[in-house]
């Protein structure tokens, strides 16, 4: 029986919502009447016109009864730029720090208040129109963690402009069929960045994926705005003297950021936008290949977004809050920008990596900044508990009180390493699991109020109701395992798929009738704790047991010698299924006999004979997306031994498939 962590004194002292029973009730509120509980919500941002009584949601999640559609405030006015910037400065917030920008080297870094931030995006909104851009216009974005970044998403959203940020690590023909897809207007990109000793000149990528949107897809973009960010940074590697002999420049297209800013005016009135109108897309990829454009609407996902930031943080005025996600990723847009800015929050945006200079990169960040909410992945911790104790031990962490987890299942292990050692065993861990297309975290712990349970996601947030099916779409009540699928729609959730409304029934409504559908498997345990599985793809069956993966994985891990495992299912002639796993070891630690022998005797303990893996090999790395995701099906050709692995262009070290390839046992 896995433990129960109850909230400590020291977290829900003061806590927004500091018993399990609140969140119960404030739960059962935001179902039984969901337009009180999210009115009273809306009332404390601006709207010109507000959403009218009675019609505050309406949607159809039934394919059978006609089309999907999902509308929140249907009718109400608004800019959620104005809320996030004007509405703060207005409310007296102006002097308030809104970011510590931490560059990629430790003598980098800069900050920057409300005021001024709002001044700057008006500028670059004014600059925005100046080159072309106006409302329903897409914007295309391939930046690194920036200032700039963030005030360019705002500008877009201030003059009714559609953002889509693509995550600066994706290769140019990523990106041309991305600026493609939406026919964007206008690039935004910087010069170049570091990421650790490595140089990024992404303007070269941009350059070529300009010309590749044109040859391949015949879609011509007519801007490229450039920051200069080269030169104001500490060369953290080999750099020449003339940066600009990095890249090329096309006259006409392309134009520096601060020549466009130049004698601006720091007023520019907000457009004023329908609730249901564009926010931005961001493309999530989709299991036939061609990336999916998630859209995302304006009122419904700013009261979703500033919810749950305020709730699954527990954030007080005083908190320095830091997320590591790229502003790429879902979890960049929504807890790196639009979250945190709604609630007038402080909050470190961070350019570099956890191991430059040095493997504690981190954990200096969190004393600098005194951080108090800390939001990262299990990859990153995983990774992070390779280096031993020392690097944490290094720093005073006392200044934080929430930790947060997100992008897949985390493993107890790394759960446990995270709460004892980086949380000194005080802090909550608020594991949070969502989707690019929930827009906000949909099952969490909440950190004054939830007991936790090492692996377990947790709880419904405010307006969610899960269900779980099995395969023939038959409810499943109490204790159990199946689909995860949501009955009805909170504010955040995604409209539709850019371009593409039958794709978007097709994929997430078409399976269940009446559901949307997540992908992911999820086991409701007796004391009523989701833990979410695994995308269903992941699941596998062996000897007719239903098993997930990351139950696996999770078990590899708990032995010392294990940094990260991954597990995927190789058919087998018997079994049907068979376990392989790939484990990556501790420094210094071979994959021997005995090693072998431990792990086959630690899953049976743990799981049971039938799960004892058929294969076990040693990995130097695993594959994974440049967002941390390992690609498993990468791993299931290693387990058949072909090399027809497909496109492996989104893998962050495309490298390590030939190496695992030569290591099959
Ligand atoms: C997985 C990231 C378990 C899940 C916000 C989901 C998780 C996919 C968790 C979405 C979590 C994310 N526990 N699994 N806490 N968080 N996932 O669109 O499989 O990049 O469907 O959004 O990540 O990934 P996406």
């Amino acid at each position: 029986m896995p433990r129960v962590y109850q909230p400590t004194d020291y977290v829900v002292e003061k806590s927004l919502l500091p018993s399990f029973e609140k969140y119960k009730e404030m739960h059962k509120q935001s179902l039984d009447d969901p337009e009180k509980f999210w009115s009273q919500i809306a009332s404390e941002f601006d709207w010109q016109t507000p959403a009218q009584p009675g019609k505050f949601v309406s949607y159809n999640f039934d394919l059978n009864k006609g089309n999907i559609f999902v509308k929140w405030m249907e009718g109400a006015v608004t800019n959620i730029c104005f809320n996030l910037l004007d509405r703060n400065v207005r409310n007296g917030h102006g002097e308030k720090i809104a970011y510590y920008w931490e560059g990629n080297h430790p003598d980098d870094y800069s900050r920057i208040t409300y005021r001024k931030l709002m001044d700057l995006v008006c500028q670059f909104s004014n600059a925005l129109k100046d080159n072309g851009v106006g409302k329903g216009d897409r914007v295309s974005l391939y930046m690194p963690m920036i200032l700039e970044t963030v005030v360019c998403m705002l500008a877009c959203a201030r003059i009714g402009a559609i953002h889509s940020v693509v995550f600066a690590g994706f290769s140019s023909d990523s990106l041309a069929e991305r600026m493609a897809s939406c026919k964007a207007k206008v690039l935004v990109t910087a010069d170049g960045g570091w990421r650790g000793e490595k140089l990024l000149v992404l303007k070269n990528t941009c350059d070529e994926a300009m010309q590749k949107a044109q040859a391949k897809h015949n879609h011509k973009v007519d801007k490229c705005i450039v920051v200069s960010h080269l030169k104001r940074v500490t060369p953290c590697g080999k750099l020449p003297d003339d940066i600009s002999s990095l890249y090329k420049w096309t006259e006409d297209r392309d134009v520096w950021w601060h020549d466009i800013m130049e004698g601006q005016s720091t007023f520019c009135p907000p457009e004023w936008m329908g609730a249901e109108e564009p926010l931005f897309m961001l493309y999530t990829s989709g299991s036939t290949g061609k990336p999916k454009g998630v859209l995302h609407t304006t009122a419904g996902y700013l009261l979703y977004a500033a919810t749950t930031f305020r709730y699954v943080f527990d954030y007080r005025d005083k908190d320095v809050y830091w997320c590591t996600a790229d502003v790429g990723w879902i979890t960049g847009h929504t807890y790196v920008v639009y979250a945190p800015l709604a609630n007038a929050a402080t909050s470190v945006l961070f350019e570099g990596t956890p191991f430059y200079p040095d493997n504690d990169r981190y954990w200096a960040v969190v004393e600098k900044c005194k951080v108090s909410q800390f939001y990262t992945a299990p990859t990153a911790i995983r990774t992070l508990t390779k280096f031993g104790e020392e690097p944490v031990k290094r720093h005073d962490l006392k200044s934080l009180r929430v930790l947060g987890s997100v992008g897949e299942p985390i493993n107890p292990e790394a759960w446990l390493w995270y709460y004892n050692l980086v949380g000194n065993g005080r802090c909550s861990i608020a594991d949070t699991f969502w989707q690019t297309e929930t827009g906000g975290h949909v099952i969490t712990s909440l950190p004054g109020a939830t007991p936790m349970k090492p692996g377990a996601a947790g709880f419904p947030f405010f307006g969610v109701e899960p269900t779980l099916l099995d395969e023939s779409g038959a409810l499943i009540e109490g204790p159990g395992e199946g689909y995860l699928v949501f009955s009805r729609p909170w504010p955040g959730i995604m409209r539709t798929l850019w371009g593409d409304h039958d794709r978007y029934e097709q994929v997430y409504f078409s399976k269940f009738p009446g559901y949307y559908c997540t992908g992911d498997g999820a086991r409701r345990d007796e004391d009523g704790f989701l833990w979410v599985t695994g995308r269903i793809d992941d699941m596998l069956n062996v000897s007719g047991h239903l098993m997930s993966t990351s139950e696996v994985e999770g078990v590899l891990t708990e032995h010392p010698h294990v940094a990260e495992a991954a597990v995927v299912s190789k058919p087998h002639p018997i079994k049907g299924e068979a376990l392989y796993c790939f484990v990556v070891l501790v420094d210094g630690v071979e994959l021997d006999a005995a090693l072998l022998d431990a792990l086959r005797k630690l899953v049976r303990a743990r799981i049971g004979a039938f799960g004892v893996p058929d294969t076990v090999q040693y990995a130097p790395g695993l594959p994974k997306t440049r967002s941390g995701k390992i690609m498993r099906r990468v791993l299931r050709k290693v387990a058949v031994g072909d090399r027809d692995v497909g496109d492996v262009s989104t893998l962050a070290e495309p490298a390590v498939v030939e190496q695992l390839f030569n290591n099959r046992p």
